[in-house]
């Protein structure tokens, strides 16, 4: 069956009310489309804690920079849908730039704590895009909750924040990172690679996977992560914007008592890869 598309906050919400009435629980999985393995167990973990289903397709403008990918990020859209149909969603809603943004849009989202550092350094005006776009998806939605992926680990912490302290009563879930069979994180980003750089890719993890082995152990954290940068050029990679463990609830300093994330984002050419995965408190 063909997946049913809301094009206006207006469809949405009438859909999402014939659902109310009849007391079915609703979870939302936010989505810039392009949509592959990754977002499909989105979808699937949703529906474990809802019975009906919405996958937003929208490619946000405000969480690209000007010199980014914005006008060659990956639509598709028809493919989209008999993916997210055949995996269980109920409803798509593709919204156009001006039913999201219309033409005296004057609002901006700013999250401070979990925000700070890491991709804020290098994408400074990327979190106040993507939290300006959830909140709006939350209260166009009102859902039970919200899945979000993993893999953007640091905006998966931003969204929690943001729907704690504008009390928008929505469950905000995470679920873990689907990666290929050489531990590469799956992306819709993934397809700007060339064969021999998705070799690269997967070294990524796998380098990942190595330093937290090693500040699980009790290595010096400074030097973990100097030898970390250190693999990923030799590796390959043309330049490592970040590789830093934090506190895995908050984005804080990390203290090796707790459960830290350690998260990296390198340049392969001209793609930005980010990556993330725990490190057990030693
Ligand atoms: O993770 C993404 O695809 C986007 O940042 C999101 C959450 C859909 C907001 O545009």
């Amino acid at each position: 069956m063909t997946l049913p598309v809301a094009t206006t906050v207006t469809a949405l919400r009438a859909t999402i009310a014939s659902w109310r009435r009849e007391g079915l629980r609703v979870g939302l999985v936010p989505t810039m489309g392009a949509l592959h393995e990754g977002h499909l167990s989105l979808i699937r973990h949703a529906l474990r804690k809802a019975d009906r289903c919405i996958v937003t397709i929208f490619v946000n403008p405000t969480q690209f920079a000007p010199t980014e990918d914005l006008d060659k990020y990956p639509r598709q859209l028809a493919r989209d849908l008999d993916l997210a149909g055949a995996s269980g969603a109920h409803l798509a809603f593709a919204p156009s730039v001006g039913e999201m943004y219309p033409d005296d849009f004057a609002t901006r989202v700013k999250v401070a704590g979990p925000a700070l550092g890491l991709e804020t350094d290098f994408r400074p005006a990327f979190f106040e895009g993507v939290a300006t776009v959830v909140t709006k998806l939350l209260l166009q939605a009102l859902p039970d909750c919200a899945v979000f992926g993993e893999k953007d680990y640091q905006q998966l912490c931003v969204i929690r924040r943001l729907a704690g302290d504008l009390d928008i009563p929505v469950e905000i879930t995470g679920a873990p990172t689907v990666r290929d069979a050489f531990g590469l994180a799956l992306s819709s980003r993934n397809a700007y690679l060339s064969v021999d750089q998705i070799d690269v890719a997967r070294q990524l993890n796998a380098i990942l996977r190595e330093t937290a082995t090693r500040l699980a152990q009790g290595a010096d954290t400074d030097e973990a992560l100097d030898i970390a940068r250190a693999d990923l050029l030799a590796a390959g990679f043309r330049s490592v914007d970040y590789v830093a463990v934090r506190d895995a609830d908050v984005l804080a300093p990390w203290s090796s008592k707790r459960e830290g994330r350690l998260l990296a984002a390198a340049w392969l050419g001209q793609t930005r890869l980010i990556d993330n995965i725990p490190v057990p408190p030693a």
